[in-house]
């Protein structure tokens, strides 16, 4: 018969069983065998027997019995299931016992971990839908402002209805870049954007960029140049588009924020081993020591990066770090008000 350990009245009963048992066998057994013996210590040992009997018994199924118990707390907080190893521990039920406060608390403690995360979550959620319908009202209202004016006649006056339209397309590229680097970020936060790890000559695809974002430079009389000529290819290992697009958004900034009429825009590369490290750096106004912690969260400008560039979404960093740590990389920035600002990153050798 299979006893059930967790109901105290059966256990209960059984111990009475036993014990009434016992005491009937002993009884008869001093009383027929060792009929001649002294009643006191007949009923000595009889007591003896009994209490040894009583204590092993107790203790036996006391055990079973809070161990039963504490078996189902444990199922419930365990998020594993109870591995082969702490069935075998089924003899130490005392180990278990004396185990279980330790448990109950360090559970405890990773449920209000977790709790703590979910609630950070939560505010970051909604602190994020509150940056991004406030990033996107501004171009809507543009284009709404500007809609309205042509529509109230604007549309039949040539001094206003071209320059207009043209205002109205360039608020809807901004709707645009902030639509797509939200994607990107919401892809990459959501871990859907796969590495496509290749080897390449990161001196190749740098220069590529360069030449992509030459006419932009060449307008806010920013130079774009290596720090020196690279003759022999610098092959790591990466994947090339979001490589390229880290690219982008540094150069970007660097050109966005160099310095106004004398703009120069160094990339540069350094040999560490197993890792390079690349370098981008410009003589634009720099930032203060306390902004540069900020500058990767999502959305963050600087008061002068509000004001001198209307074009920037706030993501592009952020997405430039996501990029990065994907590749299990580091990134780091260095800034001198007024000198300007370097972006250091590392990539894996091939
Ligand atoms: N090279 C730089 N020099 C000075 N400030 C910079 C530079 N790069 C970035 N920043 C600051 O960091 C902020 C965040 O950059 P980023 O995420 O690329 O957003 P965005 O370019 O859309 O403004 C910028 O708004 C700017 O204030
Ligand atoms: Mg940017």
């Amino acid at each position: 018969m299979k006893t059930d350990y967790s109901n105290p009245r059966k256990l209960a009963f059984i111990n009475a069983l036993f014990i009434f048992i016992s005491a009937v066998i002993s009884g008869l057994f001093y009383t027929i065998v060792l009929e001649y013996w002294p009643v006191w210590l007949k009923v000595f040992i009889t007591g003896m027997v009994l209490a040894i009997l009583a204590f092993f018994l107790f203790q036996y199924t006391l055990d079973r019995f809070i161990y039963s118990k504490v078996r189902l707390i444990y199922k419930s907080i365990r998020t594993q299931k109870i591995a082969g190893k702490d069935k075998n521990r089924r003899s130490s039920h005392t180990e278990t016992l004396d185990n279980v406060y330790q448990e109950v608390e360090n559970w405890n403690k990773s449920r209000s971990q977790e709790i703590a995360e979910l609630k950070r979550m939560a505010d970051y959620r909604r602190e994020f839908l509150g940056n991004i319908s406030h990033e996107l009202k501004a171009p809507i209202f543009n284009i709404q402002g500007y809609v309205l004016t042509l529509l109230d006649g604007g549309l039949e006056d040539p001094s206003i209805n071209k320059d207009y339209l043209l205002r109205t397309e360039s608020s809807i590229n901004r709707l645009i870049a902030i639509v797509e680097d939200l994607e990107t970020i919401s892809k990459l936060e959501a871990g859907e954007l796969k590495l496509n790890l290749t080897k390449l000559d990161v001196t190749i695809l740098a220069g590529e960029v360069m030449d992509f974002l030459e006419i932009k430079a060449r307008k806010r009389k920013n130079t774009l140049f290596f720090n020196q000529q690279y003759e022999k290819p610098i092959l790591v290992i990466a994947d090339k588009d979001q490589l390229r697009q880290v690219f982008i958004n540094l150069i970007d900034n660097a050109i966005k924020y160099g310095h106004p009429q004398k703009g120069s825009t160094k990339i540069s590369f350094f040999d560490m081993d197993d890792h390079l490290l690349v370098e981008v750096t410009d003589n634009g106004s720099g930032m203060e020591t306390n902004e540069l912690t900020r500058i990767f969260e999502r959305f963050y400008r600087t008061d002068k990066g509000r004001s001198r560039e209307q074009g920037g979404t706030g993501l592009g960093l952020a997405i430039v770090k996501h990029i990065i740590e994907a590749h299990e990389q580091t990134i780091n920035v260095r800034s001198t008000p007024g000198v300007g600002t370097t972006f250091a990153f590392t990539l894996k050798k091939a």
